[in-house]
């Protein structure tokens, strides 16, 4: 936790945008594995966090703007939880130490909520994910739970989102700490990797770089042989000599910030001379973001840019033809690159997804739906104080290959028959994490391998 201040002075900014209104901010319940007792380990909601900075289930978060006055409810511990539990500081002291002087038991907050209707108020929330507080709001506010996100507050998410979007020092501090603990996560798994291996046996090792840091993994480690599938969370393969893996992993500090970082490497420690070929094209893109991205571009031009390495890389290599520009236009190119090139990066490892994609990566043009540009969560504008991914891919997904040809789709553009040769080829993606600065961009984190002599080198050291 930080320093109370920190909490005090976000949720002054939060009431000086909003002006007005009520907002209703809960914080996550324990969620039950199979049975109430045996919970998932507690992940405290991320805009909770940020501005009452309290990682303790089944609490709710008040700001009164127009009374200019803050609560937290919740239940606070008994005799009997405390035989349980151990001795627990009580809530009341816990909610002073983030600058709240009302702490209010639960059992009160039925009338709270009466009044707030009574008084005809106007009611901030944001979406809801988790279906217990989705159920806990519609009772006490007499919503209907199952269209609770139409009575969601535009206002509110786009003051959310303004704040959260400019990180502090402070929170750059914090994600830095997690990008270094996710870098040595990536590093483990190249140190110990070999053919034979499963791949649940290399997971294992590089989730234990976390454990030991008392972090946790910021989402569901993907390591796999079959890169060509995006999100894969199979561990059950066995590695074989010639494979190329792709690691798609990062750290979750205690505080909630988040690293992100994609690596692809030969399990045997050298790339075959094609994997070599494509991987460095992979970078060629990867260094086109990072040569482009500073303050005043919009993520969506470094997009189309990056898009347009990559089909001047296909072309060379005979993969596709014609006009760059107009492929790039067509949508040709997404193919082999199907996802966007990054998010926003922060307490959520895709920022404040909950709140909507559009409202946190878009602004003042609306999200295209063409195959590829559909997938891109960030297009906006970039300004100091914005961390978010840079993440190529390159991959040769055989079913997405077969239907194109099969439909004769940019036939214009795709060489079908050199793209065959290549279907066992799998995939690949290389992510880093960025900072925004008042002049240009900063990668986060200590140097990580990225040219194929540098990766190599990291491998079974
Ligand atoms: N781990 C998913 C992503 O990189 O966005
Ligand atoms: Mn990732
Ligand atoms: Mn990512």
């Amino acid at each position: 936790m930080f320093d109370k201040n920190v909490y005090i002075e976000r949720r002054e900014g939060l009431k000086s945008l909003l002006k007005s209104g009520v907002v209703i901010l809960p914080g996550n319940q324990e969620s039950p594995r199979n049975y109430r007792g045996n919970n998932y380990h507690f992940e405290q909601d991320a805009s909770f966090l940020y501005y009452f900075g309290m990682n303790v289930p089944n609490l709710i978060g008040v700001i009164d703007v127009d009374n200019n006055k803050e609560y937290i409810f919740g239940t606070d511990f008994t005799l009997d939880d405390i035989v349980w539990m151990g001795e627990q500081k009580l809530l009341k002291s816990f909610a002073e130490d983030v600058g709240i002087n009302n702490f209010v038991e639960m059992t009160e907050f039925s009338q709270f909520a009466n009044s707030l209707l009574e008084e005809k108020r106007e009611l901030l929330f944001l979406p809801q994910y988790r279906s217990e507080t989705t159920m806990q709001l519609s009772k006490y506010f007499k919503i209907d739970p199952f269209n609770f996100n139409n009575f969601a507050s535009e206002k509110l998410i786009l003051s959310v989102v303004e704040q959260r979007n400019t990180k502090s020092a402070l929170e750059i501090s914090e994600i830095e700490k997690a990008v270094n603990i996710t870098r040595e996560m990536h590093l483990k798994a190249m140190e110990v990797v070999k053919p034979g291996m499963k791949e649940y046996e290399v997971v294992a090792a590089l989730e234990e770089v976390a454990a030991r840091h008392n972090a946790s993994t910021s989402f569901h480690t993907i390591f796999t042989r079959n890169g060509q599938i995006l999100h894969n969370h199979y561990h059950g393969n066995t590695l074989q000599e010639g494979d190329l893996v792709v690691l798609d992993a990062g750290a979750r500090i205690e505080n909630g910030y988040c690293g992100d970082m994609t690596t692809s490497f030969p399990v045997s420690g050298k790339f075959t001379d094609v994997q070599k070929d494509i991987y460095s094209l992979l970078i060629e893109m990867f260094e086109k973001a990072e040569e482009l991205i500073k303050p005043g571009i919009t993520y969506k031009e470094v997009h189309l840019e990056v898009c347009k390495v990559l089909t001047e890389g296909m072309k060379k290599r005979g993969l596709m033809k014609g006009d760059t520009e107009e492929a790039v236009k067509a949508g040709a190119h997404a193919l082999f690159f199907p996802h966007g090139l990054g998010h926003m990066l922060g307490l959520d490892v895709h920022d404040m997804e909950a709140l909507g994609e559009n409202y946190v990566g878009y602004e003042d043009f609306p999200r295209e739906m063409q195959f590829g540009l559909k997938s891109l969560r960030l297009a906006r504008k970039l300004r100091p104080g914005y961390v978010f991914t840079v993440e190529p891919g390159i991959y040769f997904i055989p079913e997405l290959v077969r239907r194109w040809k099969e439909a004769n789709k940019f036939t214009e553009y795709l060489n079908y028959e050199e793209i065959e040769k290549y279907l066992s080829f799998g995939g690949m993606r290389y992510e880093g994490d960025f900072l925004i600065t008042e002049t240009g961009a900063r990668r986060l984190g200590d140097k990580m391998p990225k040219y194929p002599h540098e990766v190599e080198a990291c491998i079974n050291r």
